[in-house]
């Protein structure tokens, strides 16, 4: 009832003034946690991670884009925009996302998400939005519009420093490391966003990992995601 209140509010106010009354709100976070927080899924804690990790390729010098597969409203490709764009090589973000709800699930996927199949309806206006309230230049991003299974096949490859995997379901995760984990690089990271949420994410990692000859570790970042490190 109140997340309604709020999106009424939003859509009868200028877009300028709800920006600054939610700038006020979340005036304790820093830049750009604060801009993304009332767009994203996820806890401050793991945006603060993911910055983080983004800071850490860099520091690492670990080359390559930086790659998200679920996008929702823009908010963590924000903190990857932000913290990318003032990077010494030559990256770009990536970003994958339907914006039409979320997909039909497996039979691999449990009761939360056949109850949440269509929703979480993102936005690419939204996401750009987002990105030019941080000063993200244009050149810098690419947002591409549709299901995986259309997209990922006839994406764009090439080194990867960070994978951000935010698709929840079984089938998508899979496609998402079966299409990208072979360009992360070496030290590059992969972020698990619903590893500790969803059943299906879970086994499709799980699956994925398990065949892989060199192994991993997963670390959990808070009650939903995990990270891992591609071995150096
Ligand atoms: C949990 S949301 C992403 C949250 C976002 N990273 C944030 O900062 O809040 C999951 C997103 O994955 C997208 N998605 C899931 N399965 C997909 C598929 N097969 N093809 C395209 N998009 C998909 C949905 O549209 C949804 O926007």
């Amino acid at each position: 009832m109140m997340f309604k209140n709020l999106s009424i509010i939003r859509r009868i106010l200028p877009l300028s003034l709800v920006e600054f009354l939610e700038d006020i709100r979340y005036l304790g976070l820093p830049v750009p946690i604060k801009t993304v927080r009332p767009h994203t899924l996820l806890s401050n804690l793991n945006l603060f991670f993911l910055k983080e990790l983004a800071q850490r390729v860099e520091r690492m010098g670990i080359p390559g884009d930086f790659v998200e597969c679920g996008v929702y409203r823009g908010g963590s490709a924000g903190v990857l925009a932000y913290e990318m764009i003032n990077s010494k090589l030559a990256r770009r973000l990536w970003l994958y996302d339907a914006f039409a709800g979320m997909p039909a699930a497996s039979e691999l996927d449990d009761k939360y998400s056949v109850a949440i199949q269509g929703q979480f309806i993102g936005s690419e206006a939204q996401t750009r939005r987002i990105m030019q309230r941080l000063n993200i230049p244009e050149e810098d991003f690419e947002i591409v519009v549709g299901w995986f299974e259309d997209t990922l096949p006839k994406a764009e490859k090439g080194p990867i420093a960070l994978l951000h995997i935010d698709c929840d379901f079984y089938d998508p995760v899979k496609l998402s490391l079966e299409t990208f984990y072979q360009y992360v690089q070496p030290g590059g990271y992969v972020v698990i966003n619903d590893y500790g949420a969803f059943q299906g994410c879970r086994i499709a990692t799980d699956e994925f990992l398990n065949h892989l000859d060199e192994k991993v570790q997963l670390v959990q970042i808070d009650r939903e995601a995990y990270f891992f490190q591609k071995p150096q």
